[in-house]
């Protein structure tokens, strides 16, 4: 899950373009980072252990010399953070530099065989392997580009990778199999990255590579082969929408308060996506005998919201699964006649990538909601719905969560519409509902900052709290127990509340935090219930319900007062002030919440 970035012009200095880049990947990986350029037939490289700012401070990374260079920020999976783990990695002679994102499987039967060639290693990478290998298949052919060719068909596993050699002076070579990398063109200049954002002040043309691709830039030209056989291929081009400013702080302290205060904006995006691709994904659902819904993470919440939607407003069952187990759990249970919607922001978490390709294998109808046009989901999928919620830099999710339920909600309703189960006036009200939601997100969010940032000093030095609801909140409950345990490293616990008798009660003493969702809708009496099981117990309860709920105000410890809504579209706005939650908890703590240890935005590898 680390983040790669490689830049080739006429004669700019590459090194604070690549920094520049890096600084904005670094949401992907914030362990280690490093640069290698090339000049007068020589390679610089500077790399350690750190944050990137750090990593300047000491080392001053803009004053590499050249305008050909590739770079890395790094999350580690093979080897501590370390100077020496750091990418770029180099070959026995220090003329072949490399930097990856992926996993390569054999690393250790390839280092076993390098180092049977005297080939030698200083770092714990699995990376390593890849500069000795092209440095030994270079001395077997004396070409450059074959030595790539013939290195990178030894490789098993994943890898997005950008290479830089001395025996190929004006030329980055950068190849992907499954991890993410797109091409940025651009005039006089060339880039490769993980994420466009790394170039998108440079250019918005960009060509996703498909897996299996190689591909050699120079400043004027890009060439695109298939590794297995050296075929040429031509790739499509597509046109970014977003700008940097979308991916900038705009004066919020970090990129999640930005990314949750801006939900308003995204939410009426998401309520324009376009409609004949969520009637067309509705069109697959409705004919197909087996509906899953499959994501990790933040997305798989979305999904546990959309299976009651989707029940609820147009009686169609859907089953969520979690990307990681979606083979082991239904593999053998899917056919042609199955449908799966998979949700991803990224579009290149590997779970669901991988479970997306064994659908396919299966003939299963494969479907998707997607923030980024032209990641690897988009490019599987029969149909897609792009949720449109702009860049999203902050580790945690946030509007991307809310535009996800947004689109499931548009989808559930055309559902509706289609299988005949909605009358006009429950349409008419959903409609209006609907336009309001962005309205409501601006009153909500507005309204609670303050609230929130004192409800985060009752539960900041808690050593467990408790988030409960029923129904289609069950998903706001698990959602805001991941906000708050992935950037406030506080241990918590997410449960229908029903199911709360069942084990989790014991947990429960005198001051321990329960957190309820409680809107007004048909969980509410049976919570009221829940919420004196735990008062008996002596739980501080902290409960959100709608405004002049006299009883559940009186139940509570404290209460967070809601607008009156529709109960469908609670779970998108009754998560916002549990997002703001975890928010002011982190801060409150000192902690990063746009870099939690040892997370990454997308999950790019097993
Ligand atoms: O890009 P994806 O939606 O596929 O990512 C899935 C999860 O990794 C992601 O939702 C993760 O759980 C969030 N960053 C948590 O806030």
């Amino acid at each position: 899950m680390c983040r790669i970035c490689a830049a080739v012009f006429q004669a700019d200095n590459v090194a604070p373009l690549l920094h520049a880049g890096l600084k904005r990947l670094e949401y992907g990986g914030y362990d280690s980072a490093g640069i290698a350029t090339l000049h007068g037939g020589k390679l610089y490289i500077k790399k350690d252990k750190g944050k990137i700012d750090e990593i300047h401070q000491a080392l001053n990374l803009d004053d590499l010399p050249g305008s050909i260079g590739i770079a890395h920020t790094r999350w580690a999976t093979h080897g501590a953070p370390s100077k020496v783990n750091a990418h770029p990695h180099t070959d026995c002679k220090g003329e072949i530099a490399v930097v990856h994102n992926g996993i390569i499987e054999n690393f250790l039967e390839l280092k076993q065989e390098l180092e049977n060639l005297r080939h030698v290693f200083i770092s714990r990478t699995d990376t390593e392997v890849i500069p000795h290998l092209i440095e030994e298949y270079y001395k077997r052919t004396n070409n450059f580009r074959e030595a790539c060719f013939q290195a990178l068909r030894r490789l098993q596993g994943t890898f997005a990778i950008a290479i830089l050699s001395r025996y190929a002076k004006d030329m980055i070579v950068v190849a992907r199999k499954g991890s993410p990398l797109l091409l940025g063109i651009g005039n006089g200049f060339n880039f490769a990255a993980s994420d466009a954002i790394a170039f998108l002040d440079k250019t918005k043309t960009s060509i996703p590579l498909e897996d299996g691709d190689i591909a050699f830039l120079s400043s004027s030209s890009y060439e695109i082969y298939r590794i297995e056989d050296a075929t040429p291929v031509k790739r499509k081009t597509i046109t970014i929408d977003w700008d940097l400013q979308q991916a900038s702080k705009e004066g919020y302290e970090h990129f999640m308060l930005k990314e949750i205060m801006e939900q308003p904006y995204t939410m009426r995006l998401s309520l324009g996506a376009q409609k004949q691709y969520v009637d067309l994904l509705a069109e697959f659902m409705e004919k197909s005998s087996k509906n899953f819904l499959v994501a990790a993470g933040t997305s798989y919440h979305s999904c546990v919201a959309a299976s009651y939607l989707y029940s609820r407003l147009a009686n169609l069952a859907t089953i969520p699964v979690i990307a990681s187990e979606f083979i082991e759990q239904y593999g053998n249970a899917i056919d042609v006649n199955t449908t799966i919607l998979f949700v991803s922001q990224s579009g290149e978490t590997y779970d669901v990538i991988n479970a997306a390709d064994f659908a396919r294998k299966k003939a299963c109808t494969v479907l998707g909601i997607c923030n980024v046009i032209g990641s690897t989901l988009t490019r599987m999928v029969r149909a897609y719905v792009h949720q449109q919620s702009g860049p999203e830099i902050g580790v945690a999710a946030t509007k991307t969560y809310t535009s996800q339920l947004i689109i499931h909600l548009l989808l559930s309703i055309s559902l509706a519409k289609k299988r005949g189960k909605i009358s006009q006036s429950e349409m008419d009200d959903i409609k209006e509902t609907i336009n309001e939601l962005p309205s409501l997100a601006e009153q909500i969010l507005i309204s609670k900052q303050k609230e929130m940032l004192e409800v985060s000093k009752l539960i900041m030095n808690k050593n467990h709290v408790f988030f409960l609801a029923r129904g289609m909140n069950y998903a706001t409950a698990l959602e805001g127990r991941l906000k708050l345990l992935e950037i406030a490293y506080i241990p918590s616990t997410a449960y229908p509340a029903g199911e709360s008798k069942h084990g989790p009660i014991s947990l429960i003493e005198e001051g321990v935090p329960v957190i309820f969702i409680a809107p007004n809708d048909e969980t509410r009496k049976l919570l009221i219930g829940n919420i004196m099981e735990m008062k008996a117990r002596k739980a501080t309860i902290i409960t959100l319900g709608e405004e002049g709920d006299s009883e559940l105000m009186q139940l509570s410890d404290h209460y967070i007062a809601m607008p009156r809504m529709l109960p469908i579209i609670t779970p998108i706005l009754y998560i916002m002030p549990l997002q703001l939650l975890a928010y002011y908890t982190a801060v409150n703590k000192g902690l990063d919440p746009d870099k939690p240890r040892n997370l990454a935005k997308s999950v790019t590898v097993l």
